[in-house]
């Protein structure tokens, strides 16, 4: 079967690759030049692990190939998957999904009798519906959200959880679970459902997140207040099956394309169907996440002696979350940024973000390495939480450092060892053991 990808991103990339792997002919399309011609050449444009091999073997065998055009792709196959960003509006009022209304309008005119159109883009509620009627009679359109993690793109689209298909028809079901027969025959479970259903489960699956990641940090600064562990809390409490104890990791929030993203356009979704008030909880979501960077900034200034300016301040991690290059949003970066506003000379490690951190904040200094970042440090602060930021020696570490000062914004460094080592520490929601 021969199948279509309209929007090589993040999404998009993993997903033409992915379906390759299953077997399919995949046709992808991207109109960024750069972008499509790297992806051409077997290279992913990002840092994604597994999907670099993956890509390199299908577009290899010819099982995988690019294209900018839409006339080519209305004729290549009957299944067509929409892909493309919905980035937060620049008013901050929701996604933006021109990209998909113009992927639907420039696809349409060359859908072939019985093409299914597949959405997997992040929408606000009743886009389906709407981009249905657009794409007249020869045609029909299906929701499918995306659950992926950056980080497990790959594991993620071909063990996912579950899949989601919003459908208006047995038909558009069938074609569906024909499709992904060889992902749901390993036990993947699927939800059947309407259009606006589909669309809601994506948004509120990331807010559940964000909310437990929200409650989690609130909880830690009562455990600073109360001299208590939010580790340990988080570990016991997490052992009910009914909370889970994964996304119960306090520390400087989250970031990324995707949560703070997504319970803001869910935020004004909901205002505009006349439900913002039972909704609200998500702002406060959304202000407890961003209260963690300041309460860094703080924390750290006052590690300083309250003397910001000229000092140097060592920061391990740009990207969002470890075993990614994204720094959208960073939390790490967002706190290296406010303390350079403030005076301090910032100096940035991160193992495979430096690169991308740059390009968007040219004005901080990038190390090349863990240790080179903490050269002459008065404070070195943990904030994102790649594996290889746990095994750097602290012994060692403290003959290259001006001051042995650490605070672990993720709470994921051995402080115990740090602390024997002579450093000074601090974490967030430790107050019993800082
Ligand atoms: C998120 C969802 O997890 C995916 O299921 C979803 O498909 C994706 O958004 C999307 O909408 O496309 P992602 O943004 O890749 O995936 O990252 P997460 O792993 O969810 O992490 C988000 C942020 O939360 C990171 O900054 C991470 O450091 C932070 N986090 C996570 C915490 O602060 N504490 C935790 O316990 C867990």
């Amino acid at each position: 079967m021969r199948v279509t990808v309209i929007g090589c991103g993040y999404l998009g990339a993993t997903h033409a690759a992915c379906m390759a792997e299953l077997g399919y002919d995949v046709l992808g399309v991207e109109i960024d030049t750069a972008k499509r011609e790297s992806l051409a050449a077997g290279k992913v444009p990002f840092y994604e692990p597994e999907l670099e091999d993956l890509l390199a073997e299908h577009v290899g065998s010819g099982r995988l190939r690019f294209t900018d055009s839409y006339e080519e792709a209305g004729g290549f196959g009957s299944i067509h998957f929409v892909c493309v960003g919905t980035p937060q509006r620049r008013d901050g009022l929701g996604a933006d999904v021109q990209h998909v209304d113009a992927a639907i309008d420039s696809l349409a005119p060359y859908l072939t009798e019985g093409a299914l159109v597949v959405g997997k883009s992040t929408v606000p509620v009743g886009t389906a519906a709407r981009l249905a009627a657009r794409l007249g009679d020869g045609a029909e359109l299906a929701w499918n959200p995306e659950f992926l993690r950056e980080g497990f793109a790959v594991r993620d689209t071909l063990q996912p959880d579950r899949l989601v298909f919003g459908v208006a028809s047995e038909h558009a079901e069938a074609r569906l679970r024909e499709f992904y027969a060889a992902v749901i025959g390993t036990g993947t479970p699927v939800v059947v459902t309407d259009f606006a259903t589909a669309e809601l489960v994506k948004v509120s699956a990331n807010a559940f997140l964000a909310t437990k990641i929200s409650f989690i940090n609130a909880i830690a600064e009562v455990c600073e207040a109360a001299g208590a562990d939010v580790v340990h809390l988080a570990d016991a409490i997490g052992h009910d099956d009914r909370i889970g104890r994964k996304f119960l990791n306090a520390g400087v929030g989250f970031g990324g394309g995707c949560l703070p993203k997504d319970i803001r356009g869910f935020l004004s979704r909901a205002g505009e169907l006349g439900v913002e008030d039972t909704m609200s909880f998500l702002r406060q979501v959304d202000d407890i996440n961003l209260r963690q960077r300041t309460r860094v900034v703080q924390i750290a200034t006052a590690m300083l002696g309250g003397n910001v300016a000229r000092a140097r301040v060592a920061v391990w991690g740009a990207a969002f979350k470890p075993h990614s290059d994204d720094v959208r949003d960073s939390p790490a970066l967002s706190i290296a940024g406010q303390l350079h506003l403030h005076g301090a000379q910032v100096s940035v490690f991160d193992p495979k973000a430096n690169e991308t951190a740059l390009a968007k904040f040219p004005t901080l200094d990038y190390a090349e390495s863990a240790l080179a970042a903490a050269r002459d440090a008065d404070l070195l602060l943990h904030l994102t939480e790649w594996p290889e930021f746990r095994e750097v020696d602290p012994v060692a570490l403290g003959d290259v450092v001006r001051r042995k000062q650490v605070l672990d914004g993720r709470n994921r460094l051995d402080l115990d060892a740090w602390r024997a080592a002579g450093w000074a520490t601090r974490a967030l929601g430790r107050g019993s053991r800082r």
